[in-house]
């Protein structure tokens, strides 16, 4: 692999803060835009849609894997980090995504996915071949116990042992996900070269930042210790459904390794000249925050982590979101959250939480008012709920692993609705979509909302407007969060203003003590209640944002 080097646009020109409060949207291209009638989604139908995406107000995109891969993982398998895979185009329809969003005004983040490969990847098939190769030790490899059994109790967050046996090199090779996503060997500095050199690769070919996949994954225990089981009342279901063993251990060895800091600081350095920003998915069911603040501690390591907290679980109560933000600022004192409600790995959240429209638009509002930055997840500005996929259509191998017990992560990644009158809603001509277009869905489409003033994508613009509109949500500091009556209720400061932020999380009526101020209140497209004489009286699911001048 060579690092080729190309005229870029304007690469030292990004203030390095940009992602400070930035507002992410997420694309899961082969659910997005198809443009060549395959019913896969492509680069050139994310060109297309560039325009709607930088209509919503965002500062980002971030785009899911679109590089080389047998797609046993839909990209997060990759096989060549360098190349487009041809079902979603070539380098040159990239080129065309960077210039595009950049002409709007939008940054593109990509997601690398170096914790792994794909068994197909080049490394993989040499380092497979023998224990002498030159890469023979690029994956983790290891000898079988004396009665043949996996060298240790790792399991893959996909099923069953973390290590699968190869018959070539009579030994098990570990992953952490799918058989066919071998885990790439962080303790080999030339990995790490290897994989430096993917970053500078984007870097120089204009991209403003990367979501890293799984980056508490990167360095394994090399003495390969045997993780402790958890008691079952420490259980939780925080990253991996409720039916996966997975729950069942303490991961101490398996991820979350000391020496992964030193890997993430020689990223940092490399993108550091690009003023790039990075948000590295921290998955863990313990200590999740914990290591979001070890990870974005200080300016070194990584801008910003995204926290599963909001991914899962039940709906939050003002109190669980009050003791969530309460640790963010107890063990990530210097540190930066990147928030998100859904994404293309869990049940999207109108379902997951059965919300009203009331409450899924309060909530919208909210994460808009949180402190850290926000990824939207596309068709989450539709208000789109979780699809129902049959059986027979399912793609993704970890629900057809679980099924019916958990259904997979399909119903979240059935692709875009952009108008009801068009076959697949415009997402594609082909005769059969990869997943189908939720008939559901169609009524929600884009040109639909669009026309309804009423509909929730007009509430999403307005939120997301509110925020840019105001320093102090995007940057501002937090004070400590209370709950009165089920609502939350905090305040935001920035150089010049301060915002009284009160959400209620109740289907009841609530009576809130308004503190003495001179508050306004500012925008009455995402805020209706005003106070009286002192008093809000906050209706169900009902936000207030309230602003005082600071002089
Ligand atoms: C991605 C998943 C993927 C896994 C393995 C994740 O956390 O978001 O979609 O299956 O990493 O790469
Ligand atoms: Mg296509």
């Amino acid at each position: 692999m060579t690092v080729q080097t190309l005229h870029t646009a304007q690469p030292f020109s990004r203030d390095p803060d940009w992602w400070r409060g930035a507002v992410i949207y997420q694309i899961y291209p082969r659910s997005y835009q198809d443009s060549t009638g395959d019913g896969i989604g492509d680069l050139a139908g994310i060109v297309k849609r560039l325009p709607y995406i930088a209509s919503l107000g965002v500062d980002a995109i971030w785009i899911s894997p679109f590089f080389t891969s047998p797609m046993k993982d839909f990209g997060y398998d990759v096989s060549d980090y360098c190349d487009v895979d041809p079902m979603f185009g070539q380098l040159s329809d990239f080129d065309a995504v960077i210039e595009t969003a950049h002409a709007h005004g939008v940054k593109v983040m990509i997601d690398l996915v170096l914790s792994h490969t794909s068994d197909q990847h080049p490394w993989f098939v040499e380092s497979r071949k023998s224990h002498d190769n030159d890469k023979a030790n690029w994956y983790v490899w290891a000898d079988a116990k004396p009665d043949g059994t996996p060298p240790n109790n790792w399991l893959s967050i996909f099923g069953g042992s973390a290590w699968q046996w190869d018959a070539g090199r009579m030994q098990y090779f570990l992953h952490n996900f799918l058989t066919s996503q071998p885990d790439l060997n962080f303790h080999e500095p030339q990995v790490q070269e290897a994989l430096l050199d993917v970053g500078r690769f984007w870097l120089e070919r204009g991209v403003d930042g990367f979501r890293l996949d799984t980056i508490n994954f990167y360095t394994h225990d090399a003495e390969l210790r045997d993780n402790p089981a958890l008691p079952v009342e420490a259980r939780s279901a925080k990253t991996a459904p409720a039916v996966n063993p997975y729950n069942w251990q303490q991961h101490i060895y398996d991820k979350s390794r000391p020496e992964n800091l030193n890997f993430l600081r020689k990223l940092r350095a490399v993108m550091q000249p690009y003023n790039a920003a990075a948000v590295g998915e921290v998955g863990d069911e313990q200590l999740g925050l914990e290591i979001l603040g070890q990870y974005t501690a200080g300016d070194d390591l990584m801008h910003m982590c995204y926290a599963f907290e909001l991914l899962s679980g039940d709906k939050p109560t003002a109190q669980y979101i009050k003791d969530v933000m309460d640790h963010v600022d107890e063990v990530a004192t210097d540190g930066w959250a990147c928030w998100a409600f859904s994404n293309h790995d869990v049940m999207r959240h109108p379902t997951r939480w059965n919300l009203t429209d009331d409450a899924q638009r309060m909530f919208t509002t909210l994460m808009m008012c949180l402190k850290g930055s926000a990824c939207i997840y596309q068709g989450e500005e539709l208000g789109l709920q979780e699809a129902d996929v049959a059986f027979e259509d399912l793609q993704d191998p970890y629900g057809i692993a679980f099924w019916p017990e958990f259904k997979g992560r399909d119903g979240c990644r059935t692709p875009m609705v952009w108008e009801n009158s068009n076959q697949n809603g415009g997402f594609s001509e082909a005769d059969k979509t990869w997943l189908p277009v939720s008939t559901d869905h169609l009524g929600q489409s884009v040109a639909q909302s669009e026309a309804d003033s009423g509909s929730i994508i007009h509430h999403y613009r307005h939120a997301i407007a509110l925020r840019q509109a105001h320093e102090a949500l995007k940057t501002g500091t937090c004070s400590p969060m209370s709950v009165d009556q089920g609502c939350l209720v905090f305040t935001r400061a920035g150089s010049d203003e301060e915002l009284y932020c009160a959400f209620n999380l109740t289907d009841e009526n609530a009576k809130l003590e308004v503190p003495r101020g001179n508050w306004q209140v500012i925008d009455s497209a995402v805020s209706h209640a005003v106070p009286q004489g002192g008093t809000l009286n906050l209706g169900p699911w009902q936000p207030c944002i309230l602003q005082r001048k600071l002089t």
